[in-house]
């Protein structure tokens, strides 16, 4: 199937993304490179808000999905606000003029200093932990805090990727709140807001509702009387193969609405309600584009050499994921079986296996779709090989935002970092 990313679609010839033809872009710019829609991303954003229809809805992208500057900017005149996890995105962010109160901070295993550092730019804190609480109760009397509650749900597309259930190391165990309770009484903390990220990329919905429900049961005016708004995290879905089921977020978003109501009127008064997409903001908007350099026939298995590999997209390796991969070269090629290999000294290093793609030959540039989240964000110059060049396509004009550094500008960066 040719046609399942809306960022990248075939027209029969060729694949494009806007009007851009990816064929001709990839003979004219170097690869690897990534290349991000930012209409897309714009839209899957605004698409995603409007799932759920209540008055005061806050989606903070998780910018650890992908923290390119000049997409955060754009991001930023288009109204998105911001989960940050390090000191540095914080400071990123403040400097792209996202204001304060349009980020959160969700702390996992957090040093003193960190904690400082983030409360001088006046940040909330999202805290996971009682040892954490107890410190920020210390340094900071008297201020607000978010608490992330562990929901005792598990749940998304990898085990590394689950974060709720008992040996998680994420939050503050449901059994566990009424400690949290206390130790925010002790130090005048005003609990604002309660938070629970279950896992990235759930497909199972009801898992989701699940941790919900499991969340808002502790919702009380006794416990929480300063309550601002519930946050319910990240872990939408993202398609990354052609053969899996679109989630239907709208009406997932009406059987939210129904049961945070609920809860707001058992509560009181009505909150707001938070999310922080990463993956399903930006996953599906991009490619990374990459040229085959080898090709072997080792009896009978055709192996394809490329020129990028797990420093840049280590989503295959590190979470078995899907990356559906397509021939921009030779689109209507017959299909056939290949793996598709990288360029580092390990032998895992690999794309794909046993994968039917339209023929192969040296030269071709292949596209692995959405290559948009916790790919250049989780990129390393392992093996001293540049990373990729990053291209934003925004209202069908190509902004460069980064250009690869070539091998000799990468060796001195390399020198000059360590003061040679
Ligand atoms: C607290 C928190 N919020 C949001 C996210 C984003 O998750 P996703 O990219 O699956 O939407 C994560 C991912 O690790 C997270 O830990």
């Amino acid at each position: 199937m040719k046609e399942f990313n809306n960022s990248v679609y075939f027209n029969e010839t060729d694949y494009y993304m806007q009007s851009i033809k990816l064929q001709e872009f990839s003979e004219n710019h170097e690869t690897p490179f990534y290349v991000y829609d930012m209409n897309f991303i714009i839209n899957n954003y605004n698409k995603l808000k409007a799932c759920f229809p209540w008055e005061n809805v806050k989606l903070h992208y998780a910018m650890k999905a992908n923290y390119n500057p000049h997409m955060l900017k754009i991001m930023k005149e288009n109204g998105f606000c911001l989960d940050t996890v390090s000191p540095a995105e914080v400071i990123m962010a403040k400097k792209l003029g996202f204001d304060s109160e349009n980020i959160l901070f969700t702390a996992n295993n957090m040093t003193d200093a960190e904690m400082d550092l983030i409360k001088a730019q006046g940040i909330l804190f999202n805290i996971d932990s009682l040892s954490r609480l107890e410190a920020y109760g210390k340094a900071y009397n008297g201020s607000k805090v978010c608490l992330r509650i562990n929901p005792d749900v598990q749940a998304g597309e990898n085990d590394k990727v689950v974060t709720g259930g008992a040996l998680s190391k994420f939050g503050i165990l449901l059994e566990d709140v009424h400690k949290a309770i206390a130790i925010a009484r002790e130090n005048n903390i005003k609990v604002v807001g309660l938070h629970e990220h279950t896992g990235s990329g759930i497909a199972d919905t009801g898992k989701v509702f699940q941790s919900m429900e499991n969340l808002l049961n502790i919702v009380n005016p006794t416990d929480f009387p300063d309550l601002e708004f519930i946050d319910f995290g990240g872990g939408f879905k993202a398609r990354y193969s052609p053969d899996e089921a679109v989630i239907d977020y709208v009406e997932f978003g009406k059987k939210a609405i129904e049961m945070f109501d609920k809860a707001c009127e058992n509560y009181g008064r009505k909150l707001k309600l938070y999310f922080e997409p990463g993956k399903y903001t930006v996953a599906e908007s991009a490619c990374m584009v990459i040229q085959v350099n080898t090709i072997k026939n080792n009896k009978g298995r055709l192996i394809v050499g490329t020129n990028s590999g797990f420093p840049h997209l280590i989503r295959p390796v590190f979470y078995d994921a899907y990356h559906h991969i397509v021939n921009l070269s030779n689109p209507n090629g017959a299909p056939t079986v290949y793996d598709i290999y990288g360029n580092t000294c390990e032998s895992g290093d690999c794309f794909a296996k046993e994968r039917a793609i339209e023929e192969i030959r040296v030269g071709d540039y292949l596209a692995i779709m959405n290559a948009g989240a916790y790919c250049r964000s989780m990129a390393s110059e392992y093996n001293l090989r540049p990373l990729p060049s990053e291209y934003l396509i925004y209202n069908e004009e190509v902004i460069t935002s980064k250009k690869k550094l070539t091998h000799e500008e990468l060796a001195d960066r390399i020198l000059k970092d360590y003061g040679m």
